[in-house]
């Protein structure tokens, strides 16, 4: 082994420290488990994964659920309820006890990524606000000594009720009653680079006081939009709107380096009579555009191109919430794993033409083909064309002119044929006709006239090696360059350093 072999270490871990560094914002899933009717938890991880979520929010330490996502990939955040936010305040040796228990033999098979020391604390009856900053100090030391306080961040979650004022936007502020409370906890996450984490709901913005707010813009439908009078900056979704106020409130009091992260938004599907607003229909629309809002990384007005975490609540209907009607239905799933309504999580088909929410999903079994999404951008298309022609070494011959599949000249048609061969020779996996988010499976031969699409099964060729990091649903650019043209480049570097190491 020569320096070739170290140049090897030193490029892969450079292009790692890269992916982690500039990987776009993040769509993740609330796990909550307030129900007598869930799944078990290894049901659930496999659910995760069958729709290619990679960030999981938990607001426990549950081993089962650690066990359940060990070797997934999914990165947990997990939580210290209120509930022993008083045991981890008073004892440092009750937090490391618990982090040698409950975590540690986990970890790091199971990727922990967050840890959030109580949860909305400032809605609690009781004062446990006081609390927060000597639990959260006990867990850092408790990380620092185990050597793993840069690789799990600590913060806290809070309700939008923690600001006094949310409108207009750049008047946030936080409420002075919290102050004693909120002023260390900043200097805290300042300090240690961890993420302001916020729970934000339009709905309930909408719900309780539907004469000020519309309907259309609290689920970013944008035909309605608001301009902040002291900035000019225009708001087409509610959303942005409560991100920015908290980034102004946090300016205010002088905090600039701190980022907020969404730890929980969605729309329920169904509610008491009153709650008109709760339908499938909403929740999906609601939880499409925030998906495809964030996917894209366009950040807010006030913090445009800025990243942004977000969690969605909640992965399960959870029949034990009390309370009204819709916060038992806040989930993507019924507990039987059966879809509430249909999400796309790549964010970039058009609702209509998902089907791959049926869990029972396709096996191979059946022949699927892949091709080209006609929501996808004609410069995402074009891109993902090139790389199946060229690097991705699909025969493309067909798709030029007088070729049976030249007609119809475009290059959604085009780019269906290309990305079709592709996933054929590939393996017909999900991964393979992935395309950065622009490919769809479907169960429909696209042939047309003499333009023959190929089908599973039908020709085997040796399969290219540039699938091994694909993109993925929650961060399908980086640095505004999709992951699939970055892992091309990953593997021919990784394959030009390689003869050295022989
Ligand atoms: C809650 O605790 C804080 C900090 O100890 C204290 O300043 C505040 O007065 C308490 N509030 C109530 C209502 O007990
Ligand atoms: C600020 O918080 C206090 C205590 O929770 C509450 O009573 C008060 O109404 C809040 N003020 C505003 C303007 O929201
Ligand atoms: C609607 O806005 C007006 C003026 O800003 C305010 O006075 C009123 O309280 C608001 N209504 C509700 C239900 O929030
Ligand atoms: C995506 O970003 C582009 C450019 O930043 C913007 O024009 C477009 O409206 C965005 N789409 C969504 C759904 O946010
Ligand atoms: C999944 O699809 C199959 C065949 O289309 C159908 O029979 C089944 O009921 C679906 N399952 C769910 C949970 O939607
Ligand atoms: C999936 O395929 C495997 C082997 O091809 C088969 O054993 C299994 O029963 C199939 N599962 C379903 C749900 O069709
Ligand atoms: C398999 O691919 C080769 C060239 O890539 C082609 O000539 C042949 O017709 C294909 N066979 C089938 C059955 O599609
Ligand atoms: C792909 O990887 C295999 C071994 O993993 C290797 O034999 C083959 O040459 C590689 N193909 C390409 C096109 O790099």
């Amino acid at each position: 082994m020569g320096s070739g072999f170290f140049r090897l270490i030193i490029a892969t871990s450079l292009l790692l420290t890269l992916l982690d560094v500039c990987r776009g914002s993040t769509i993740g899933i609330c796990y909550g488990r307030n129900a007598d009717d869930l799944p078990t938890p290894d049901k659930a991880a496999q659910l995760v994964q069958l729709h290619n979520i990679k960030y999981v929010r938990i607001y426990d330490s549950n081993i089962q659920v650690l066990k359940a996502f060990a070797n997934t990939g999914v990165e947990l955040m997990i939580g210290v309820p209120n509930s022993d936010l008083l045991a981890f305040s008073q004892f440092q040796s009750n937090v490391d006890t618990w982090l040698k228990n409950s975590i540690l033999p986990y970890y790091p098979a199971t990727k922990i990524t967050y840890i959030t020391v109580g949860a909305e604390v400032t809605e609690s009856s009781s004062n446990i606000s006081a609390q927060v900053m000597p639990a959260m100090r006990n867990v850092l030391t408790a990380l620092k000594k185990v050597g793993l306080s840069k690789k799990i961040k600590l913060s806290s979650t809070h309700s939008l009720g923690v600001l006094s004022r949310s409108f207009p936007p750049s008047a946030g502020a936080f409420n002075s009653s919290h102050a004693s409370f909120l002023k260390p906890l900043l200097e805290f996450l300042a300090e240690n680079q961890s993420p302001f984490m916020v729970d934000i709901y339009p709905y309930y913005a909408y719900r309780d006081s539907p004469s000020n707010v519309t309907l259309d813009y609290a689920l970013f439908d944008a035909s309605s939009e608001v301009i902040d009078p002291n900035t000019g900056l225009v708001y087409t979704n509610m959303l942005d709107a409560q991100i920015d106020a908290i980034y102004y409130a946090l300016m205010a009091l002088n905090f600039k380096t701190i980022k907020v992260m969404i730890t929980e938004t969605g729309w329920p599907s169904k509610g008491s009579p009153k709650e008109t607003a709760a339908t499938p229909d909403n929740a999906q629309t609601y939880n499409t555009n925030l998906i495809r809002h964030v996917i894209n990384d366009t950040g807010t007005p006030a913090k445009p191109g800025e990243r942004l975490d977000v969690y969605i609540f909640s992965l399960f209907n959870e029949n034990r919430k009390p309370g009204l009607e819709s916060e038992r239905n806040w989930g993507l799933f019924y507990p039987d794993q059966t879809s509430v309504y249909n999400l796309d999580f790549t964010g970039k088909s058009s609702v209509d033409m998902i089907t791959e929410t049926n869990v029972t999903s396709s096996n191979g079994t059946t022949p699927t083909w892949c091709i080209a999404s006609s929501k996808a951008s004609e410069l995402d298309l074009q891109n993902a064309l090139d790389w199946a022609c060229g690097p991705g070494n699909v025969d493309c011959r067909a798709i030029q002119p007088s070729q049976p599949c030249f007609e119809p000249d475009n290059t959604v048609s085009h780019a269906s044929y290309a990305f079709n061969n592709y996933y054929q020779q590939n393996g017909a996996t999900e991964i393979a006709c992935s395309f950065g988010g622009t490919g769809i499976k479907v169960d429909k031969n696209p042939s047309y006239d003499n333009c023959i699409y190929m089908t599973t099964g039908s020709n085997k060729t040796v399969p290219s090696n540039t699938t091994a990091i694909s993109s993925t649903s929650s961060s399908s650019t980086m640095c505004g360059v999709p992951v699939w043209i970055f892992s091309c480049f990953l593997v021919t570097f990784m394959s030009l350093l390689s003869p050295e190491t022989r």
